[in-house]
């Protein structure tokens, strides 16, 4: 499934963000890479350790807790730590798969990858190219948001980021491992989710919103692994 979720930060907090991220200092963003993926990749990244990551990163995964959205979609398990990553002209990440496992600073912060996020700090009208490519059954998507917006996607995707030709992408990556581990299963869920919350929207009291809500707790307790 891939999912835009929209607004997951507020203008302010994105110009608080911004602020931070104008004077924090950049490295390499090689240092994140698997060896396949360090040949293609170019741009630069904030330092997993820095305060500024840490700060920002706790700013966002506090936004995500409480965005339904977010954690019908993803029934997010455990989060890695959000990087933030920085495309200037020229800069660009051929087309990769991201590494299965992510091995976070501290030594259990260990996790699979199943899915990936990708919230935007800049606006689209900001820079040219940067444009994020991810590929699927149907084809290749192309993926340019407004600031504070975020993209969800099977981390099982081939994806890149095609060069910038103007300005700089500004940008928090991060993955996540899933309570549901399949792609179908967890897209099944949110579907019925969904589903449900309309009907109770649509047709308040209704005699099926309670057996159905049952169902979706019945498939999770048969999915989910914590
Ligand atoms: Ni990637």
């Amino acid at each position: 499934m891939l999912l835009r979720i929209p607004g997951v930060l507020t203008k302010e907090q994105v110009a608080y963000c911004r602020q931070i991220l104008a004077a924090a200092d950049w490295i390499d963003g090689r240092v994140t890479a698997g060896s396949g993926s360090a040949k293609v990749k170019k741009n630069t990244q904030l330092p997993e350790e820095s305060a500024a990551a840490i700060e920002l990163g706790d700013l966002i995964l506090t936004a995500l807790e409480s965005n339904a959205l977010f954690v019908s979609a993803a029934l997010p398990s455990r989060v890695f730590p959000p990087l933030f990553n920085r495309y200037d002209v020229g800069d660009g990440f051929g087309a990769h798969v991201d590494n299965a496992i992510r091995q976070g600073l501290d030594a259990e912060a260990r996790i699979r990858t199943d899915l990936s996020c990708t919230l935007f700090f800049s606006d689209p009208e900001e820079y040219d190219g940067g444009e994020l490519s991810i590929d699927d059954t149907y084809g290749s998507h192309t993926v340019r948001l407004p600031a504070g917006d975020m993209v969800l996607y099977p981390s099982t995707s081939l994806h890149a980021v095609t060069p910038v030709r103007r300005g700089t992408r500004l940008a928090s990556f991060f993955w996540l491992q899933s309570m549901v581990r399949d792609d179908g299963e967890r897209t099944l869920l949110f579907d019925l989710d969904r589903s449900i919350q309309a009907l109770s929207v649509d047709h308040p009291g209704h005699a099926s919103v309670v057996p159905l809500t049952g169902v979706y707790h019945n498939l999770l307790r048969r999915w989910a692994e914590l």
